[in-house]
């Protein structure tokens, strides 16, 4: 059974997930209307990742005999700059998720809440590999700066990510 406490934290973090959806969906919506299809094809891909997120979070709390409580997502922003301020927001963005995962988890510590303890492992290993993935990108658009062949460059191997 879940605490109070850890399940609000959970329905929370759900929120947050749901959220980052909808955050990289804006992301590539707008990536669309400026004609980045490979990073607008990397954005949807990331958009259905946080789904899962969401979901898994989501059937953890039902599993443990909690409840889940839907909240409403807030609206993503409409502009996004250039592919080097858009991987930039991402990298920003799941930091700030990875430290509300590692708050999750310090409150599962304090609750002597095992089972969460395990299920949120799997998270803090995923955040290393989110802020890698972005952070990668981030690296390699700042080498490429203006150059319109290497953005095109970029954008096709971008086109390359499936769903796992
Ligand atoms: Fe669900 Fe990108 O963290």
């Amino acid at each position: 059974m879940l605490s109070k406490k850890i399940q609000d934290a959970i329905n929370e973090q759900i929120n947050r997930e749901l959220y980052s959806g909808y955050l990289y969906l804006a992301m590539s919506a707008y990536c669309e209307a400026e004609n980045f299809p490979g990073i607008a094809n990397w954005m949807k891909v990331q958009a259905e990742e946080e789904q899962e997120h969401a979901e898994r979070f989501y059937d953890f709390v039902n599993d443990r005999g909690g409840r889940v409580y839907l909240k409403a997502i807030d609206e993503p922003p409409t502009d996004f700059g250039t592919p080097l301020d858009i991987f930039q927001a991402s990298l920003e963005h799941e930091q700030f998720i990875t430290s509300s995962i590692n708050e999750l988890y310090a409150l599962a510590l304090a609750e002597n809440d095992y089972a969460t303890q395990i299920m949120l492992q799997w998270f803090i290993s995923e955040q290393i590999e989110e802020e890698k993935n972005a952070s990668d990108i981030v690296a390699l658009l700042e080498k490429v700066g203006n150059n319109v062949n290497g953005l095109l460059m970029v954008d096709r191997q971008l086109a390359q990510r499936e769903e796992d």
